[in-house]
This record gives structure tokens, sequence and C-alpha cells, in this order.
């Protein structure tokens, strides 16, 4: 095939690879993405002529659409998701992992003429600010036109890239393909994927991505989970950074005094309800601000200071759950120019999934296409329905969001969801035991990201899917950077979901958590009062405040409360970590557990 390269690409080996791949895959066409709004238009428009796209009303919902993807293909895929470093001790326990030769020749073989019958999209986006010196370039090559539209959003794409990429820029090669070949005549399905091989590799040492099979989210948005994440924290720690599955909010205090904080919070946790909060009404002198939901890539400059950036642009946030009372702003954000994938669709051509309104519409047409009412037993929206939303919607976006130099941070949250034994807050004693505090993060399951609900399972720094090696090196990282900055941040543990013996949510959560965090930015400030326990330090009930909410001193308590019986089942548990980590797991937080331990007993 005869390649019409942009004038501005005019790096011979991207060119020399973007060839390559065209003779491996064996598109019927190739298309190197602009990214103007032009091409957007033109690639939605033939998403909804080939049936993957719905065009909502556009009054309800102006240039927004709705996807309904193949039922078998809903979500990350973790044990088809790999990292292929040359030794497989890099990897670590907690990864797959397969020789990167024999890999290298198992994805050759699939991706040969993986995209025959279809158009190949070459799609260059920068994750941070263009030109940024602590972005990072990649080129996504892909045979879904579903991909091209929400990468628009999520990630800076188009072609001032080629520009930044120059004649020998460093760029991540992110090959992507559904494969799904089209026969000669063979008529195209909405959703098309492969439905028994899925394959999401990463080449760490060689920093390249191979993602075969699937069209959803972080398994084709190769720029999130598999740049951002796996590929980028290798990167920042052979540099000296972190990239962490954190949101970055800023809070500002009545006496206008700005804070940024970084939260870590598992998969479909409420990472982006808590980076967009809003205080209640009797704490409205506060400020809360977003700088990014999902991604955080964290700094150390020259004065050891630590600063973060959102790599992202956009928000491929969880829907349902989602609704005007839990989170205003990111309804507000995906209020026009976005797409919801696997939410159910109104007769007014808009979107609904369960708890956007308190009672559902009398019918709607579900996930899956069919007819839905309320009483017929089944959900409307897919529990990993997505929309996604560009972060420039958001109503209080943070004025330094695409500061390339990043915002400074004061403190950094760890928080699962423990329907027991996990206290609301408490402050870690110094950087090493909230490295442990980290290390040891628990989190039930949800139907969101696991498909079964309510096991707890570890899941180290929000990071268990998406380290790019061996856990406990990344452990040694995080003790590192602790020891590289002068001033660190101070570590908080929260917990929005325990529950009471009938099953209900102690902590009343979202817009309230602005109470916890009120406590923890004055911590950080050094202006908040709080006690010492075993496990850190507690705030008394005096020290939050409480106007507005109905919640009494013994409630506290028991949101609050440290029971030593369970906190050694627990630390039991994080032993159990520890064992499967233990060659390389640092003497540092063995010796946290074994304090812990004495000083629970
Ligand atoms: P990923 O995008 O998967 O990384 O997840 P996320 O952490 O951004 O998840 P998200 O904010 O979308 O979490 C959604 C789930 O958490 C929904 O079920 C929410 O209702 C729930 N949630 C968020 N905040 C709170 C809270 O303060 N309390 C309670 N009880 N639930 C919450
Ligand atoms: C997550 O699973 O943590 C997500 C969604 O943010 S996805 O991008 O699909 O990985
Ligand atoms: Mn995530």
């Amino acid at each position: 095939m005869n390649l019409q390269f942009p004038t501005n690409l005019k790096h011979e080996q991207a060119r020399a690879w973007i060839e390559e791949m065209v003779a491996l895959c064996q598109p019927e066409n190739v298309h190197f993405c602009d990214g103007t709004p032009a091409e957007n238009d033109r690639l939605n428009q033939k998403l909804v002529d080939s049936g993957t796209f719905i065009k909502l009303n556009e009054e309800l919902r102006p240039n927004s659409f709705l996807c309904r993807s193949d039922p078998s293909d809903v979500a990350r895929v973790e044990d088809r998701t790999f990292i292929c470093s040359v030794n497989k001790e890099d990897a670590g326990p907690t990864n797959n992992w397969e020789d990167p030769k024999v890999m290298h020749a198992r994805l050759n073989e699939l991706f040969a003429g993986s995209m025959k019958g279809r158009t190949m999209y070459v799609i260059p986006f920068s994750m941070g600010p263009l030109g940024s010196p602590i972005a990072q370039l990649g080129i996504e090559i892909t045979d879904s036109a579903y991909v091209v539209v929400n990468m628009s959003i999520m990630a800076r794409t188009g072609s001032a890239v080629w520009d930044v990429l120059g004649t020998d820029g460093a760029y991540v090669p992110c090959l992507h393909s559904i494969g799904a070949p089209l026969q000669p005549g063979e008529k195209d399905i909405p959703w098309p994927c492969n439905p028994t091989v899925k394959y999401i590799v990463h080449f760490p040492e060689e920093r390249a991505i191979w993602s075969y099979g699937s069209g959803y989210g972080g398994n084709a948005l190769l720029g999130k989970k598999c740049l951002a994440l796996r590929i980028a924290s290798k990167i920042a720690r052979d540099e000296g950074w972190m990239a962490e599955h954190m949101l970055i909010l800023g809070v500002e205090s009545p006496a206008g005094e700005k804070s940024y904080v970084a939260a870590a919070f598992p998969s479909a946790c409420g990472k982006t309800n808590f980076a967009m909060l809003i205080p209640p009404a009797e704490m409205s002198d506060w400020k809360v601000t977003t700088i990014g939901d999902d991604i955080a890539w964290l700094k150390p400059n020259d004065k050891g200071e630590l600063y973060a950036i959102n790599p992202e642009t956009g928000f491929f946030g969880v829907a349902p759950g989602t609704s005007s009372d839990t989170n205003p702003n990111a309804i507000e954000s995906c209020a026009k120019n976005s797409i919801f994938t696997n939410v159910a669709l109104t007769p007014d051509g808009d979107v609904w999934w369960e708890g956007l309104t308190k009672e559902a519409p009398p019918s709607l047409i579900d996930w899956q296409g069919n007819e839905w009412t309320p009483d017929c037993g089944r959900v409307a929206a897919h529990p990993n329905a997505r929309f996604t939303a560009p972060a420039s919607q958001c109503p209080v976006i943070d004025d330094q969001w695409e500061n390339p130099a990043g915002v400074p941070i004061k403190a950094i949250i760890f928080g699962g969801r423990r329907n027991s034994t996990v206290p609301l807050v408490y402050q870690s004693f110094n950087w090493i035991y909230g490295v442990y505090v980290g290390a040891t993060l628990g989190s039930e399951t949800t139907a969101a990201a696991m498909g079964a609900t309510g096991q707890v399972r570890r899941d180290p720094m929000a990071m268990i899917p998406f380290a790019g090696y061996h856990m406990a090196d990344y452990f040694n990282h995080w003790l590192h950077v602790g020891r590289s900055i002068a001033n660190v941040p101070p570590i908080f543990s929260v917990n929005w979901f325990r529950k009471d013996d009938n099953g209900k949510f102690l902590w009343p959560g979202f817009g309230d958590n602005m109470r916890v965090l009120e406590w923890i930015v004055k911590r950080a400030s050094g202006e908040a009062n709080a006690y010492e326990t075993p496990i850190g330090w507690m705030p008394n009930y005096e020290d939050l405040t409480w106007d507005g909410l109905d919640f009494s001193e013994e409630q506290f308590a028991e949101v609050m409360t440290v029971d030593a019986a369970k906190w050694k089942t627990e630390l039991v548990s994080h032993e159990e970590l520890f064992v499967k980590l233990y060659d390389r797991m640092p003497k540092q937080l063995i010796d946290v557990r074994s304090l812990l331990l004495s000083s629970l007993a």
C-alpha cells in the first residue's frame, strides 16, 4: 500500500513502524487522524451509519452518542493482561507474564491480517500537555473508530503531536486491533470484537503496547491504563517519579488557602466522585476543584517538593450511581459532547442508568438493546457502563489543570471499599508507615470492576492491575521517592464504605466527605488536632465540622472503631500479600507490620 504520510510526520523510525504494522495487519485503508472537529464529526457519523452509535436527542444531549458493546466485552480483562518483561521475576507474582519472544511470535500471528476489510487509524497523542517536559507521546494504531473518538476526548490527539515528535522524539508504539477482520462482502456488526481471544500486552523494556480482541475502555484506549499507568510506572521508576491510579483535587479554605491532594482508590471506589465533590451547604465557603479523576503523575522538583499532573483530558467515569444528588459536576460534565457506553436509552432519545433518578422511567431500551420496564428483573445499564466526557466541561475544573509544571501535592490519601474493620479516616505516622498503609490497601470487589462482588482483595496503592513491574520493587520505589524529597506529604487512609450490622452505610459519603477532607488538609498544614492510636492519628468528634449534618458522637465512634481482634485478622491477610512478594519485599514494611502487631497486642 502506498501510504500518504502527513507532511509534518518527519520521524523516519515512526514511519517505518507504521509501514511495518500496515504490512502485518493488512487493513483496507489507512487514515492518519488530524484531531480536528471535522474529522471527529465524520467519524461519529460513520459510527452512526454503521449502527455502532445512536445519536442522542440533540436538544437534550447535544453532540452525544450511545454505544452498546458486545455483552462479552464490557470491562478490562485482568486475566488477559500481560507484563512481558525480559525476566519473569521483574513482572512479579501479581502480573501475568510470558517470555517477550514467545509473546511477540504469538501476537505476530494474531495480528497478521487482523484488520482485513477495515480502516486502520493512526492516532498521534500526548499524555500530558503538548510539548511539556513531563508529557509522554504515543502513537496508537487501531481498527476501531470508536477508539478514535474516545481517544480524542481522553487524550491530546492530532496533527500537532507530529510536530512535537519531530524527527527523533521518543514515543510509545501502541498497536490495537479488535481482532475481527472482515471477509470480502461480509457485513459488519455494531460492536465487532474477538469473542474468544484477548491479549492486553505490555513490553516494559521495549516500551511497547499490543492489544488484541477487545474494544472496551482500558483494553482499547491505550493512552490510559496501558501507557499512563503500566508503561509509565516503569518509566517513572527508571527516572525517579511516580505514575499512580489517583485523582487530584484542589481544595480552597475559607481563608483562601489552596491545597492539592492526590487520592488512590481502586477502580469503581469513588475517585470521580471525590475529585469533584460539592461541599455541603453549611461548608460552602470551602471550594473543591478538579485536576483529574483517575491518573496522576507525581514528580519531585529540584526543591524536593512533589508536583502532580493529570495526563488525561477527559473522564471515563462509571455511570451507574452518578446523579445530580451524588455527583452534579459529573452530570454537568457529560451534558454534551459525550459518549455513553452500555447505558439505557429513553424514549425521547436520552440516556438513563440505575441511580440517575430516584424513579426509573416507565420504559427504556436497556444496554443490550432490549425493551426494559422497571419490573422486568434486569438492570437497564451494565454496572460498568461508562460516560466519556471532556474534562474541560467539568464546572469545577481547576484553573491549573493544564499547567505543565503540575500542582504541589500537600497530602496523599488511600481508600478502599471496606464494610468493616477500616475506620473512616486516620493519618499514618510517617512516610514509611504511609507506604505500608498503601501497600496493604484492601477493597471489596465490585460488579463494575470484577463481576463478582464482596470479596476483599489486596489492591496495593489501587495499582494491582496497573503496576508495570514487580509489586515489591514498586513499594521500594515509593520508599525511595520518600527518601529523595525534602518535604514528604502526609499520608492518610479513608473508608467511605463502612456498614452497620444491617448492611447500611455508616457514613453519608459524597459531599459530606468534605468534612474528612477539611481535617486532612488542616492536618497537612499542622492546624488540626488528633489523638494517637495503634494504627495512626485520628480526629476527635470535635475536630470535624458537623454543621448541617445530624451525626452523633456515638455514630462517629462507630464509624471510627478500631477493633483489635479484627485488625489482627487484617494483619494476617497483609502477611499473605507480603509472603507472595517475599523475595523482593522491603524490610522496612515487614518491620512496620511487626510494630503494628505488637502495638495492637
Ligand atoms: P474507575 O474509573 O473505575 O477507576 O473508578 P472511580 O474510583 O473513579 O469510581 P467512581 O467514582 O465512578 O465510583 C463509583 C462508585 O462509588 C459508585 O457506585 C458510587 O455510588 C460510589 N461512591 C462514590 N463515592 C461514594 C461515597 O462517598 N460513599 C458511598 N457509599 N459510595 C460512593
Ligand atoms: C478502571 O478500571 O480503573 C478504569 C476504567 O478507570 S478502564 O479505563 O476501563 O480501565
Ligand atoms: Mn481507574
